[in-house]
């Protein structure tokens, strides 16, 4: 062909020129590579219960395969409201104020989508998720970054009382917190509510972890506040509560007016969610065990992995909720965060994260993430590479 004629693309003005490959891909590619155990991305490497295969293909094979209602299928949506109000205390309209979405993921992104516009701000609290900040530039939002207190990882209310402005559209929240595996206390929502109250600000309340609160603590939900959850977007995911991250379905509460907003946007991004999951997972929240009996399943392989770890030199942090354990790790080596990440997948056969992943200015603190939703075998490999260091 001749060269005149090959087609050529148009050069492409990225919408997130900062955005580049993550660290979680690049960590897994390297415990691939160097055959580390991968503790370092957040899913579990253990099936999920067969009772929730097995409703799911139950569902699949009566036929319920077509397209369900945009906003989810009623029962999931019924059984979603009957297990916040168990919980929470607060009734949810199946309605007009719960949507099934495509994971938490999804959920957050729409939540923003829906409440930022160009101009806004949104305070994140740092470290956080990695999707929130492109999230809110890609609603042509400013995320405002303000650190957790270091050392606790608590909100630190005087700095997020300072952020605030008339701009402020939003703040995300996250608890149980991923990567700290800390956990609000009652006072702290309490704190978050007086501070918001003569506020327009909406809160955006990733909940994925809430079945995951150790040591008898109780998740403090947005929901339980009902000066929070009027003002709240509540979103968690059946990928972390079941053990079926890939299956990549969450759901978000919120009041009416919101959920009208929160559904426009839904509609016209991914309109539902695949129909035999739903029901499958419907099905299946019937029994409250399957989620109540969470957060007893982590505690043993949290206190598994952190028993283990006293023949390390590794200085484990509290893990309070999730299934992350932080580890200090200046006692070994004071190379950087991330090449301290590097070194440990690629020469030592551990995959972990670094807390810095985490920052939008990379802040330093010399600890690493462990994820332990893994085989009892899993974290013993582990362990004894790790008490070799
Ligand atoms: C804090 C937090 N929010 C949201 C998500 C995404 O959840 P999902 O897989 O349901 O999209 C994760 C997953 O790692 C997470 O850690």
């Amino acid at each position: 062909m001749n060269i005149a004629t090959v087609p050529r693309t148009p050069p492409i003005e990225s919408r997130l020129p900062k955005v580049g490959t993550t660290i979680f891909t690049v960590m897994s590619a390297l415990a691939v590579e160097h055959h580390a155990v991968n503790l370092g991305q957040g899913f579990p490497d253990f099936d999920c219960d067969p009772a929730l295969v097995a409703a799911v293909d139950a569902a699949m094979r009566e036929g319920l395969n077509q397209y369900p209602p945009m906003a989810g299928v009623p029962a999931l949506r019924e059984a979603i409201a009957a297990k916040i109000e168990a919980l929470y205390g607060h009734r949810y309209d199946p309605g007009s104020e719960i949507t099934v979405t495509a994971g938490a993921t999804q959920a957050i992104l729409s939540a923003i989508l829906a409440v930022v516009h160009p101009g806004d701000e949104v305070i994140v609290l740092d470290p956080c998720y990695d999707s929130y900040e492109p999230n809110i530039v890609m609603a042509g939002g400013t995320a405002v970054h303000v650190p957790l207190v270091p050392g606790t990882f608590g909100p630190d209310f005087e700095k997020i009382a300072a952020a605030l402005s008339p701009r402020t559209r939003a703040i995300v929240v996250n608890s149980p917190h991923n990567p700290s595996a800390t956990v609000w206390s009652k006072a702290e929502m309490e704190r978050l509510a007086a501070l918001l109250r003569p506020t327009g600000v909406f809160v955006i309340s990733d909940e994925v972890y809430e079945h995951m609160v150790y040591d008898g603590a109780e998740h403090q939900s947005v929901a339980r506040f009902p000066e929070l959850a009027a003002r709240s977007f509540v979103i968690s995911s059946f990928g972390k509560t079941y053990h079926v991250t890939g299956w990549k379905v969450g759901y978000v509460a919120a009041p009416a007016p919101l959920t009208a907003e929160f559904r426009k946007v839904h509609q016209f991004n991914v309109f539902t969610v695949n129909t035999p999951m739903q029901h499958g997972l419907a099905r299946y929240m019937a029994d409250p065990s399957h989620h109540l009996g969470l957060a007893a399943f982590y505690q043993r392989k949290r206190d598994l992995f952190r028993a283990g770890l006293e023949r390390t030199r590794l200085v484990p942090l509290p893990t309070r909720g999730t299934y992350f354990q932080c580890v200090d790790y200046s006692a070994i080596s004071d190379r950087s965060e991330e090449d301290f990440c590097r070194w440990l997948t690629t020469e030592k056969g551990v995959a972990a994260i670094p807390l810095s992943a985490f920052y939008a200015d990379n802040y330093e603190q010399r600890i690493a993430r462990f994820c332990f939703a893994k085989k009892d075998e899993t974290l013993a490999v582990a362990l004894d590479r790790l008490a070799q260091l």
